[in-house]
């Protein structure tokens, strides 16, 4: 691409009409990891006749989302959730993307999620309330009823009845779904007349009914009930002074929804699977619960006190980071490292192989919380270890996530353990996002001192 650069190379398995779609049905997680071997840049195809680059270098991962960031547009797998769910901040580039994040960052703030905060816990022990001793759970559709509920809840708490917001979440479950198969499937079958399909959409209009309504409601009634929903209605853009319309609302809550639940769900999964798997580490985070807890329930001051719950989502973070293709598309050519990239060239990163890097984490498969007590790893960890991302595009919701991560695993944990059973493994598996294949576990409900353990120094 430049004279002097070395070529970028081609991944194997390359077919004429397919690109390398057969080894990406077949194993996208491990065709991603073999290409390491290839370097910091290699080319695969995704459709057929474009060239997508995967970027690999912790360097040029950082030039393409800071540096180069502002003049990138976001590529395949946004153009995608842009088409079935309406222009928001996830599908937006260049000046329109700062002008909506603008409008959003005021639902993010550290006051807001002190507040959200309780929310968070009432729907956690609400979920955990219902498991019964001995009762066989799927958690990762456990995980997302609970991720849903809980970021429904914020958004929707004062605006909308009972009724209404358990047809919402309903619907809204649909919605999350349908966005995580087709990303992965060619466009034409969302145009044939399946039962799928049409569920699909029946339920995207649906929660764009709904949402609507409440918004006209709420502008009728002038009312402030408190909520992100409320919040969005009253934003003004600072320059402008515009207010976000009915159906840009829509949108944006649509797309908050498929980015702040199936992430969430997935990594509490993983956390609650790697706790299952190490009693030790289970206890520690039982027996710091005990301490900066005592009998009270965890509340937004407490977050930052629970240091060895924090590295052990840090450290699910990075061995079982949600996000398996993270893409942007060039506008005009730009300077990558060495390489002079073309117009419209796809490129994208993987941060579940990035994280997995031997050469960036020593022992990379080993789950150790402690890792992060090393004094090297943070410095490392600036580019190695991107659990939200970089740049003008990084997750606006990162703290939000982290305090539903905290507040869910604090609430469960002091109830119940699992168990996994004898000799289970589980494999991630890659759609909308890196999750746990099928993870069944039993509950134990804890009893007597098991609730409430003599505390041990956790940190
Ligand atoms: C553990 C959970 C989560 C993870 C791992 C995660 C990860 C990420 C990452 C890596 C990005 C950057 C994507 C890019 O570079 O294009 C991102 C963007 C985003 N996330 Fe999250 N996220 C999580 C939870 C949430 C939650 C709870 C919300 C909202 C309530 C949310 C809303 C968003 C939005 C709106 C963007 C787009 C930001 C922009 O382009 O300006 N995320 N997320």
């Amino acid at each position: 691409m430049t004279a002097g650069a070395p070529p970028i190379p081609r991944a194997a398995g390359r077919l004429p009409l397919l690109g390398h779609a057969i080894p990406l049905v077949r194993d996208n997680l491990g065709f991603i990891a073999s290409l390491r071997a290839h370097g910091p840049l290699v080319e695969i195809n995704l459709q057929p006749g474009k060239r997508t680059l995967i970027v690999q270098d912790p360097e040029l991962i950082r030039t393409m989302l800071v540096q180069l960031g502002p003049d990138l547009d976001k590529g395949r797998f946004f153009d995608k959730m842009g088409q079935l769910l309406g222009d928001s901040v996830v599908t937006a580039a260049g000046r329109v993307h700062t002008r909506k994040r603008r409008m959003l960052q005021p639902a993010f703030t550290h006051t807001e999620i002190a507040r959200y905060v309780d929310i968070m816990r009432d729907q956690a022990s609400t979920t955990v309330a219902a498991w019964r001793s001995g009762q066989t759970l799927d958690v990762r559709e456990a995980m997302v009823k609970l991720s849903l509920d809980m970021l429904a809840k914020t958004v929707f708490a004062g605006s909308l009845d009972e009724e209404t917001f358990l047809r919402l979440r309903r619907d809204l479950s649909v919605v999350m779904n349908g966005v995580g198969a087709r990303i992965m499937l060619p466009d034409w079958i969302e145009r044939l007349p399946l039962p799928a399909n049409r569920r699909f959409t029946n339920a995207r209009d649906a929660v764009r009914a709904t949402i609507n309504h409440a918004v006209d409601e709420l502008q009728a009634s002038g009312h402030d009930t408190g909520d992100m929903l409320s919040m969005l209605l009253h934003a003004r853009d600072e320059e402008s002074g515009e207010q976000l319309t009915g159906h840009q609302i829509c949108s944006e809550i649509l797309t908050l929804a498929v980015a702040g639940t199936e992430t969430t769900a997935s990594v509490l999964s993983w956390v609650l699977y790697e706790l299952a798997r190490a009693p030790d580490l289970e206890g520690r985070v039982h027996a710091e619960l005990a301490d900066v807890l005592g009998d009270r329930a965890v509340t937004f001051d407490d977050l930052p006190l629970l240091p060895y719950l924090n590295r052990v989502i840090t450290e699910t973070l990075r061995l079982h980071h949600t996000g398996w293709l993270v893409t942007r598309r060039t506008i005009t050519p730009v300077q990558l490292g060495d390489w002079t990239v073309p117009a419209d060239t796809e490129l994208a990163y993987c941060q579940h192989a990035l994280h997995r890097d031997p050469a960036l984490f020593p022992d990379p498969l080993v789950f150790d919380p402690d890792r992060w007590l090393d004094d090297t790893q943070p410095q490392l960890a600036e580019n190695a270890f991107l659990p939200f991302g970089a740049g003008k595009h990084k997750c606006i919701g990162d703290r939000f996530a982290r305090a539903e991560l905290i507040t869910a695993i604090a609430t469960i944990i002091r109830e119940v353990r699992f168990e996994l059973a004898p000799g289970q493994t589980v494999r991630p598996v890659a759609r909308a996002t890196v999750r746990p294949g099928t993870l069944l576990m039993t509950i134990a409900r804890r009893e007597g001192s098991d609730r409430t353990p003599t505390a041990r120094t956790a940190t």
